[in-house]
């Protein structure tokens, strides 16, 4: 477990347990309910649970984000969410560099994320890549996307 202090009070970062669960699907559903990202339905965090961290502050969950492993190389980043109340105070990109730090210990060389706005991460260092420079697989989500006949993401990725 990791504490870290984002103005006040203090906010822990952790993996993500099965208990968590329904407060991130609660923190995403408004957000993806607005299309800003992708729905996370119940049974497919369970599934997916072993990807992400959370952010929590006292008992409340305030922060999420998932780090997919692709291959032996390729890791993306996703599901980043951030309470309303708890933005513009650098947990969003506190959790993407917990993912990244998890992508280098896994020995990921590559890790890429789709997003609607890129300046948090080339703040970081990722770069805008052409979106055919990722392996077609990666695009395996995007059928499910409410947005999947007029998608707006740009790609960005990094060495790490
Ligand atoms: C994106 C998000 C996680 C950022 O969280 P945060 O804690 O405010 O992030 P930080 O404080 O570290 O950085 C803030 C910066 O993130 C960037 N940002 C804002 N919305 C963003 C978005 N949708 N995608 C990527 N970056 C975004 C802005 O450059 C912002 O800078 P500002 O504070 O000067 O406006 C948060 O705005 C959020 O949960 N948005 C709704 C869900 C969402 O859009 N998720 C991303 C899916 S691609």
């Amino acid at each position: 477990m990791e504490t870290r202090s984002v103005g006040s009070p203090v906010v822990v970062l952790r993996k993500a347990s099965v208990a968590d669960a329904e407060a991130i699907a609660a923190l995403i559903q408004p957000y993806a309910a607005r299309d800003l990202m992708l729905p996370r339905p119940l049974p497919q965090l369970y599934e997916g649970i072993r990807d992400f961290h959370v952010a929590c502050t006292g008992e409340r969950l305030s922060g999420c984000v998932a780090l997919h492993v692709f291959d032996a190389a390729l890791g993306e980043i996703k599901s980043l969410a951030v309470s309303p109340d708890a933005q513009h105070q650098g947990l969003g990109t506190q959790l993407v560099q917990r993912a990244l730090a998890e992508a280098r210990a896994l020995g990921l060389s590559r890790v890429f994320a789709l997003v609607l706005r890129d300046g948090l991460y080339t703040r970081l260092g990722f770069q805008v890549v052409e979106r055919d420079a990722l392996p077609q697989k990666v695009w395996g989500e995007c059928i499910f996307c409410p947005k999947f006949h007029r998608c707006d993401e740009v790609a960005v990725a990094i060495d790490v």
